[in-house]
Parts: structure tokens; C-alpha cells; sequence
């Protein structure tokens, strides 16, 4: 069983994963407006990935006897100035999702939830690759600067992306 808190507090987290969803679907489209399709593949797979994240957490509530409760998904932003602002606002984006995870990993402490804390701590580990991933697209981005052959070629990389399930928890 989990308390009411944190049952709130996962719940809001569900949220927060779907809004990443729907954050990287809009860049779906920004990229493809843009005819970089690589970059659009790369932020598709990001939003298959959201989508599991979200689900994870919503089947754990379930499995701890408590209530999942969806709420309202905020706008998302549709246009970025550059493709490298994209990513950058992901990062920035994903630094906010692991300060989310820290603080629902604080309060399982606190409620001294031992089975959450340990269910969360798939998120600790996953976002340490979430931020190490768009980070380095960034980087790529930010060298590609004023090089559009450059910026061709990071598309044809992104273009391989391919989305991989997670695997089930514990394993
Ligand atoms: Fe689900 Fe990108 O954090």
C-alpha cells in the first residue's frame, strides 16, 4: 500500500511524463517542418520512451493498491528558435525531470516507503542516460554551428534511433 502523499506525488510524475511526451511530439513536428527527418525519428523515439516512463509508473501505483488519476496535459511550446535550441530546451527540460525524480525519491524516504523508493530508483539511474543522451546531440549541434553539411550529417545519424522497451523492473 501506498500512502495518499505519495500516491499524489506519482500521479503528478505520470503527468510530468506525458508532458515530456507530448513536449518531444511537438518537436516531431518542428523538425519535420524543418524536412529533417532524422532529428524528427530521434524525438520520436524520445516520445515512445516518455510514454513507458509514464505507463511504469502508472502500473506501479496499481500495483501498490492505490489510484491512478490523470490530469489535464499543459501546451506545449511549438516553435524553437534553431534546432539547436530545441535541444537545448530538452535538456533543460530533462535537468527538470531528474530534480522531480530527486524529490519523489526524497519523500519515499520520508514516508519511509522502502518498495517506491526502490521502484524509483529505475528513474535515478534512467535519467542520468535521458540527460547524458539529449546532451549530446547539443553538443553536436553546437559544433555543427554554420555548418550545414554538418547538421546533414547528425540528421542521418539520428535517423538510426531505434526504440527499445525497457525492460521489466528488476531485471
Ligand atoms: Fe521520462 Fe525524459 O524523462
Amino acid at each position: 500500500m501506498i500512502t495518499k502523499k505519495m500516491e499524489q506525488a506519482l500521479n503528478d510524475q505520470i503527468n510530468a511524463e506525458f508532458y515530456s511526451a507530448y513536449l518531444y511530439l511537438s518537436m516531431v513536428a518542428y523538425f519535420e517542418s524543418l524536412s529533417l527527418s532524422g532529428f524528427a525519428n530521434w524525438m520520436r523515439v524520445q516520445t515512445q520512451e516518455e510514454t513507458t516512463h509514464a505507463m511504469k509508473i502508472y502500473d506501479f501505483i496499481n500495483e501498490r493498491g492505490g489510484r491512478v488519476t490523470l490530469k489535464a496535459l499543459a501546451e506545449p511550446p511549438a516553435e524553437w528558435k534553431s534546432p539547436l535550441d530545441a535541444f537545448k530546451a530538452a535538456y533543460k527540460h530533462e535537468q527538470l525531470i531528474t530534480a522531480r525524480i530527486n524529490d519523489l525519491v526524497n519523500l519515499a524516504i520520508r514516508e519511509k516507503d522502502h518498495a517506491t523508493n526502490a521502484f524509483l530508483q529505475w528513474f535515478v539511474n534512467e535519467q542520468v542516460e535521458e540527460e547524458t543522451s539529449v546532451d549530446k546531440v547539443a553538443r553536436e549541434l553546437k559544433m555543427a554551428e554554420d555548418a550545414p553539411g554538418a547538421m546533414l550529417m547528425i540528421d542521418r545519424e539520428l535517423a538510426g534511433r531505434v526504440f527499445t522497451p525497457p525492460a521489466p523492473q528488476g531485471e
